[in-house]
C-alpha cells in the first residue's frame, strides 16, 4: 500500500474467535496499532491478538511515518512497535515516538538476536518488550493490558505533580513577598541572628521558586501539550550573546570563557529559546566546577550539529556518572568559591528538552580531569 498503511482484516477465522471473545469476561474494545513492515509477523500478531480475551481493534501501519500519522489521529491505546522499519531503527525509533506522543503506551517487539535492544527500549521508555517467536496470545494479551494500565498510572503521576507544583506557586509568591518585606524594613535594632534567620528563609524561599518553576516546566514539556514552535536556528547566533551575558560571573569566578565554532556550520531545526536554555544550564555547570577554563565548541556531527560545554574541573566520579541527568540528583554541593544550591533539576532538564528535538544528550568525564556535556540537535 503506497502511503503503508492499512486497517487490516481480520483472518477468516477471526470472527469466530471475535465472537469468542465477546462472550469471554467484559473488557473495553482496545485499540492496537501494530507498526511492523513484515507481513509473516504482522499476520502473526494478527492472530495472536484475535485469539486473546480482549475485545479489540488492531491497524498496521509498515513505516514511522506512517505511524505518526495515524497516532497523531488518535484513538489508538497501546503501538506495538516493531524496532526495525524501513524508515527508522533501534531504539531511536522508540524515542522518536515517545518525544511525540509520550502518553502513548509502547509494547517493542525484538528479533532473537537483539534482546538487548529490547531492554534499551523499556530503559527508553517502552512498558515492554517482546521477542519474536517467542510470544503467545496469553503473552502478548498481558503485555498489552499491564503496558495500558502502567501507562495511565504514569500519566496520573504527571497530573499530579502539575497540579501540585501549580498549587504551591500561589502561596510561595506570597512568602517571599512577605520575606521580602521584612527583610526591607529592617528597623535597626535586629541581632545579627535574627538577621540571619531572615536571609536563609528569603535564600530557601527563592530555591524553592526555582523547584518548583522547573517541575513546571519539565510537566509541561512531558505532557506533549506544550506548543513548541520549530524553526531554523544557527548555533553561532544562540552561543556568542548567551557566553557574553556569562562573561561578568565568568570573570568574579576567575574562570576563561573560550568559544570554538565551526564557520560553516548548518542551521539546526529547533526552539531557540530551549536551545539556548540547555546551554545556559551546562555553561552554568562548568562554570561553578571549573578550575581555569570553560569551552563552549559547535561542529558537525553525522546529521546534526554537535554543541559541547567543556570545562577543567573535578569531574564525575565514573560510578556516578549515569546518575547525573536524574530528577534531583546532586552529587556535589559544594563548588569553588562557596556553597552552592542547585536544584539538581537543571541536567534533567536539558534532557527534556533535547528529547523533544530528538537530539542527543551525553556526558563525558573522568574524576579530576574536567567534564564535557555535549548535545546534539538536527539539521534544519
Ligand atoms: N560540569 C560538571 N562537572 C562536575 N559535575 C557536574 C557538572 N555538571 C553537573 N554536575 C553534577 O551533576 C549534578 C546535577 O546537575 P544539575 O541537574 O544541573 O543540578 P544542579 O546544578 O542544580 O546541582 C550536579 O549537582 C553536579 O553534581
Ligand atoms: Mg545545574
Amino acid at each position: 500500500m503506497s502511503d503503508g498503511s492499512e486497517v487490516k482484516q481480520a483472518p477468516d477465522h477471526a470472527a469466530e474467535i471475535q465472537r469468542e471473545c465477546a462472550a469471554g469476561p467484559p473488557g473495553r474494545l482496545v485499540r492496537v496499532l501494530l507498526i511492523e513492515d513484515n507481513s509473516d509477523d504482522a499476520d502473526y500478531f494478527f492472530k495472536a491478538l484475535l485469539r486473546g480475551t480482549d475485545p479489540c481493534e488492531i491497524e498496521r501501519v509498515e513505516t514511522l511515518a506512517a505511524a505518526f500519522e495515524r497516532l497523531g489521529r488518535g484513538g489508538i491505546d497501546v503501538a506495538v512497535l516493531d524496532l526495525s522499519l524501513p524508515d527508522s531503527s533501534g531504539v531511536e525509533t522508540l524515542a522518536r515516538i515517545h518525544a511525540q506522543f509520550p502518553w502513548t503506551p509502547v509494547v517493542v517487539l525484538t528479533g532473537r538476536a537483539d534482546e538487548s535492544m529490547g531492554i534499551q527500549a523499556v530503559k527508553e521508555g517502552a512498558q515492554d518488550y517482546l521477542v519474536k517467536g517467542q510470544v503467545d496470545t496469553r503473552l502478548l494479551v498481558r503485555s498489552i493490558r499491564y503496558a495500558i494500565e502502567r501507562s495511565r498510572l504514569d500519566r496520573q503521576r504527571g497530573d499530579f505533580v502539575h497540579v501540585l507544583t501549580h498549587e504551591i506557586r500561589n502561596p510561595l509568591t506570597v512568602v517571599r513577598g512577605s520575606l521580602e518585606t521584612l527583610a526591607d524594613s529592617d528597623p535597626g535594632t535586629w541581632t545579627a541572628a535574627q538577621k540571619g534567620n531572615i536571609d536563609r528563609a528569603l535564600r530557601n524561599a527563592g530555591l524553592l521558586s526555582k523547584i518548583i518553576d522547573t517541575m513546571l516546566e519539565i510537566s509541561r514539556l512531558e505532557s506533549g501539550n506544550a506548543l513548541i514552535q520549530f524553526g531554523r536556528v544557527r548555533a553561532a547566533g544562540v552561543i556568542r550573546p548567551m557566553l557574553q551575558d556569562f562573561e561578568a560571573e565568568a570573570r568574579k569566578r576567575k574562570i576563561r570563557l573560550e568559544e570554538e565554532i565551526q564557520e560553516d556550520l548548518p542551521d539546526i531545526c529547533a526552539n531557540e529559546d530551549l536551545v539556548l536554555q540547555v546551554l545556559m544550564n551546562l555553561v552554568q555547570n562548568a562554570l561553578r566546577f571549573a578550575s581555569s577554563t570553560v569551552l563552549v565548541r559547535a561542529a558537525a556531527n553525522g546529521a546534526g550539529a554537535q554543541i559541547s560545554v567543556i570545562d577543567d574541573g573535578e569531574g564525575i566520579p565514573d560510578h556516578q556518572i549515569g546518575l547525573v541527568f536524574n530528577r534531583f540528583v546532586q552529587l556535589k554541593r559544594r563548588s569553588r568559591g562557596g556553597f552552592y544550591k542547585g536544584t539538581g533539576l537543571g541536567l534533567a532538564l536539558c534532557k527534556q528538552i533535547v528529547e523533544l528535538h530528538h537530539g542527543k544528550i551525553w556526558v563525558e568525564s573522568e574524576e579530576g580531569a574536567g567534564a564535557a556535556f555535549h548535545v546534539v540537535f538536527p539539521y534544519a
